[in-house]
């Protein structure tokens, strides 16, 4: 008996996650039987849930914050790349009863930047990242990918980024906080990366007078979809790029490997995640 697949997404909380919405859509559009369930789940439950789920009937699932880094204790492989990010947002449930972990939060966020500044040459000039969390490793980690000559990052707390620096390599420089602005002159993108912008949080306000007008500005904030950051950048001329289409492009390579169909990112799955 062949089973509907099951795939999901774990976090604590889970109600606010735009995946249900998002891979319910691609899957009516690709007529596909399968269900994509949100779990809230502690992290002291998560091995037992992950451990419980191929059994039901479940291909993978997601993983969010808080889990993303706990998860890469329970899997039996991990990708390089998720290895290198030091977490994972995305599970596979093998036949063979292994779970394989990866991290695509970086091809998601480079895919963004694609198909908003397809003009944008990543080997060019200079990238500045602001904020040194869990998704600056991944930002940085596919900027390096992608041949960014160099990094500045700059971070509140100046020893998470000297972590970074440490972890990534010698095409980062670290900057202090307060000087952010002074960063931007040279770089020809510009990644926001911390929570600041964030509804109910405090606005990211960094000098972009320095900023080039062909530069672009990248927030991972997408509620939000307009950040302060992102209208300041726009009034001063630059292209920007909105975080929403990270989310979108991230969950792809898993959509085609539970479903196995490779979904659309375009306007209808972006109305559907804001539903
Ligand atoms: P995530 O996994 O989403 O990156 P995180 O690891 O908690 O979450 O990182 C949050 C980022 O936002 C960090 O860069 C954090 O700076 P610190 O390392 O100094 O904490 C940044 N951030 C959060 N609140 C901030 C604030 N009020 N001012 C400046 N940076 C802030």
């Amino acid at each position: 008996m062949n089973r509907i697949p099951l795939a999901g997404v774990i976090g604590h909380p889970i109600a606010h996650s735009k995946s249900p919405q998002l891979h319910q859509h691609w899957l009516k559009m690709h007529g596909l039987q399968g269900y994509y369930i949100p779990m809230d789940v502690m992290s002291d439950d998560l091995e037992n849930v992950l451990k419980t789920l191929p059994k039901m009937g479940f291909v993978g699932v997601n993983i969010t914050v808080p889990h993303k880094e706990h998860v890469m204790q329970i899997a039996d492989l991990i990708t390089d790349r998720a290895t290198l990010i030091g977490a994972a947002n995305t599970l596979i449930f093998r036949k063979d009863g292994k779970i394989h972990a990866d991290n695509t939060d970086g091809f998601g966020f480079i895919e963004n930047l694609r198909q908003g500044a397809p003009d944008w040459d990543p080997k060019a000039a200079p990238a500045a990242v602001l904020g040194a969390g869990g998704a600056a490793r991944a930002v940085v980690a596919a900027l390096l990918d992608v041949g960014v000559p160099e990094i500045l990052i700059s971070n509140r707390t100046k020893v998470r980024a000297e972590k970074l620096q440490d972890d990534f390599g010698k095409r980062l420089t670290v900057v202090d906080w307060v000087q952010a602005g002074n960063i931007l002159e040279d770089a020809s993108l510009v990644v926001n990366t911390t929570s600041l912008g964030m509804m109910g949080k405090p606005d990211l306000r960094v000098p972009l007078d320095g900023l080039q007008k062909s530069a672009v500005v990248t927030d991972l904030v997408y509620a939000p979809l307009k950040t302060h950051l992102l209208l300041e950048a726009e009034a001063a001329g630059c292209t920007t790029v909105d975080g929403l289409g990270m989310l979108l492009h991230q969950a792809v390579p898993a959509f085609e490997r539970w479903f196995g169909q490779r979904p659309e990112v375009d306007s209808a799955a972006r109305a559907a995640a804001l539903r």
